[in-house]
């Protein structure tokens, strides 16, 4: 008897003790839930790992333009339907990357976002 009052007593303790810390870091770690979507934080890795082997800085494979810098990758953005090109389903005519694997759509979605968040640099 004794013994499982004690218990209780030392469980609601250990209860409230990490409820306590638990709100505490989630008012001191406060960061932002919606950070936006930059071309140096995201795009460029995606791009760099799918797209530059042909989109270099002297475009190869055929490639029409190169997809190295953040003017380029906009410019692709706003006059070159990329995201049309990405968006396509798996080995659809004029799919990105050419004759690739189509990007998880978690990859995609992040462009998208990059797009509506103005295309940041
Ligand atoms: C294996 C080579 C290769 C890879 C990898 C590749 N592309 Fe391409 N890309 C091409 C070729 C060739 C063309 C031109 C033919 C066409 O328009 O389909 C092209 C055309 C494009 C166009 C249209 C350009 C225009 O002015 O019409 C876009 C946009 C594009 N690629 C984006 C991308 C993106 C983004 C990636 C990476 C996710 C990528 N490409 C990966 C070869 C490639």
């Amino acid at each position: 008897m004794k013994l499982t009052k004690s218990l209780t007593f030392f469980s609601s303790i250990l209860i409230i003790t990490s409820c306590t810390s638990d709100s505490e870091s989630d008012l001191t770690n406060n960061t932002p839930i919606n950070e936006n979507v930059t071309y140096t934080g995201t795009i460029r890795n995606i791009i760099d790992n799918n797209c530059i082997m042909c989109h270099g800085t002297t475009p190869t494979n055929g490639a029409p333009m190169s997809l190295t810098t953040y003017a380029n990758v906009k410019d692709a953005v706003l006059n070159r339907g990329l995201l049309d090109r990405i968006s396509r389903p798996q080995g659809s005519p004029g799919m990105m990357p050419s004759g690739g694997t189509r990007l998880p759509q978690s990859t995609i979605d992040q462009v998208v976002q990059w797009k509506n968040d103005g295309l940041l640099e």
